[in-house]
C-alpha cells in the first residue's frame, strides 16, 4: 500500500511550521519572564500537544519538569462529546506545584475546564494554560488561557500534532481539513 499525499486532503494552510515556531518563541519569552522565580511543571495533553510541547519546552532556558496526561473527549469525529475520561494520569504530585498545561487547541473548552478543576482539586499552587490554537466561536465554556498562539475560525484543522481519526499528526503546518475527507 502506498501512503497517500496529505496535500490532497487540505483546503488551506493556516500556519506554516515557521510561523508556528515564531509564535512559540514569543510565548516562550513571556513564560520565561513569568516563571523566572518558579519551579515550573509543564503538563502536556496527549496526543495532540506532543509537537507543541517538544518545540516549546526546548525554547525555555528554565529548568522545568514535564509530565503527560491522556484524556479522551473526542472519539474519531469532528465534534466534542463533552465526556472526559482519563486514559493516562500524571506521575507527578501536583500539591504546591506551578502547573502550565500545554494544549494543542481549545475548541469547546470542555476538556480544559474539566482538567483545570481536576488539577485544582489536587492542590496545585497555580495553574495556567498555553494553547497553540483557540476557536473563540466554538467555545461552550469560558476557560482562562494566559498564553494563546492563534485564534482561528471554527473549522476543523489538522497537522502539527492535531489529528483527524489519528491521521495527519505529522503534517508540519496547521491546515484546514478538506470536507471530502469527513463527509
Ligand atoms: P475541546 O472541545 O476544547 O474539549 O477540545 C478537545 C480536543 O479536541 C482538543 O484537545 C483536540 O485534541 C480536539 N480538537 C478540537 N478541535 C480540533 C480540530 O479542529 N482538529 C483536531 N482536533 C481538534
Ligand atoms: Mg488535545
Amino acid at each position: 500500500m502506498r501512503a497517500a499525499d496529505i496535500s490532497h486532503d487540505i483546503t488551506e494552510v493556516l500556519y506554516t511550521a515557521e510561523e508556528i515556531h515564531d509564535k512559540l518563541e514569543e510565548l516562550a519569552a513571556r513564560v520565561t519572564v513569568d516563571y523566572a522565580e518558579k519551579n515550573l511543571l509543564l503538563v502536556g495533553v496527549l496526543k495532540g500537544a506532543v509537537m507543541v510541547m517538544a518545540d516549546f519546552a526546548r525554547m525555555l532556558p528554565l529548568e522545568v519538569q514535564m509530565d503527560w496526561m491522556a484524556v479522551s473527549s473526542y472519539g474519531t469525529g469532528t465534534r466534542s462529546s463533552g465526556v472526559v475520561q482519563i486514559r493516562k494520569d500524571l506521575d507527578t504530585d501536583l500539591h504546591g506545584r506551578h502547573v502550565l498545561i500545554v494544549e494543542d487547541i481549545i475548541d469547546s473548552g470542555l476538556t480544559l475546564s474539566w482538567l483545570l478543576e481536576n488539577f485544582a482539586s489536587r492542590g496545585a499552587e497555580s495553574i495556567e494554560v498555553l494553547a497553540l490554537l483557540r476557536k473563540p466561536e466554538a467555545m461552550k465554556v469560558h476557560v482562562e488561557c494566559r498564553y494563546v498562539g492563534f485564534d482561528i475560525p471554527n473549522e476543523f484543522v489538522i497537522g502539527y500534532g492535531l489529528d483527524y481519526a489519528e491521521r495527519y499528526r505529522n503534517l508540519r503546518d496547521v491546515a484546514v481539513l478538506a470536507p471530502h475527507v469527513y463527509s
